[in-house]
């Protein structure tokens, strides 16, 4: 694993943003891997900017998204796609029917899951998949469990991430319990992977990725065992390690 540790959100924002521009100029049909949370929104929008004044063009980009709430629907302003519509995709000339997200309206969640696996091997895989992490270390909705599922999947989330995330909703009870999240063999399948990290409530989640063992119980350490993953963090979230 490649680390960076970098002054502050802003420049983990714009080292990230870089190496994904770098992609889409190099292969201007990739297939980028997306997340959601307050972390890659920095990065997002370095890259509408990218777009609209310095020419990146995603015309042919074809992206595939971790994770979304179950059931939600897509309008809802706390879903997954609500969030990527408005923090990367209205920003940028993406085409949005090369965009995928997990449906959160999916009536047979078995059979959306393998398509969504199955869509993701038919587009080639992913060229750059960009991750953030939980406070306990989870990526996309792999909460640390003593077994993972390694393919997309249906999976209840902690009572530690639905307290996290009640940040964006009304109450706490508002947060959908459920969801729909590739697994860590799809993550897996990335060519490389970009995980970011910001913030002193990180710092616990970070010591475990980089200085614990590879466990599921931190689902983020089994990074480790991937041959191109950079790490970009800043100080804050690197304090403990
Ligand atoms: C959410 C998302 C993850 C994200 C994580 C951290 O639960 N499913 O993909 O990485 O929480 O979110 P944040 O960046 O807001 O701290």
């Amino acid at each position: 694993m490649q680390i960076h540790v970098v002054e502050n959100y802003e420049k983990m924002s714009e080292l990230a943003a870089n190496y994904f521009a770098e992609v889409i100029s190099e292969k201007p049909n990739c297939v980028i891997g997306l997340a959601t949370g307050s972390t890659p929104v920095g990065m997002y929008s370095l890259l509408g900017k990218k777009c609209t004044e310095e020419g990146l063009d995603f015309s042919e980009v074809r992206s595939v998204n971790l994770d979304e709430y179950y059931p939600i629907s897509p309008e809802n302003e706390q879903s997954y796609r609500y969030f990527m519509n408005k923090n990367l995709f209205d920003k940028t000339n993406i085409d949005k029917a090369n965009t995928n997200v997990p449906d959160g309206t999916a009536k047979d969640v078995d059979a959306f899951c393998r398509e969504y696996e199955a869509k993701i091997d038919a587009m080639g895989g992913i060229d750059i998949q960009i991750l953030g992490i939980g406070r306990n270390g989870h990526i996309g909705f792999n909460e640390p469990d003593s077994y993972l599922v390694p393919f997309t999947h249906l999976t209840a989330l902690t009572e530690s991430t639905i307290e996290a995330n009640s940040r964006f909703f009304e109450s706490e009870a508002d947060v959908p319990k459920h969801a729909l999240t590739m697994g860590i063999q799809s993550v897996f399948k990335a060519r490389r992977i970009v995980i970011l990290a910001s913030g002193a409530d990180k710092a616990e989640a970070v010591r475990d990725m980089l200085k614990g063992n590879i466990s599921t119980a931190c689902p983020a350490s089994l990074l480790c065992l991937h041959p191109d993953v950079i790490f970009i963090c800043d100080k804050d979230a690197y304090s403990l390690v």
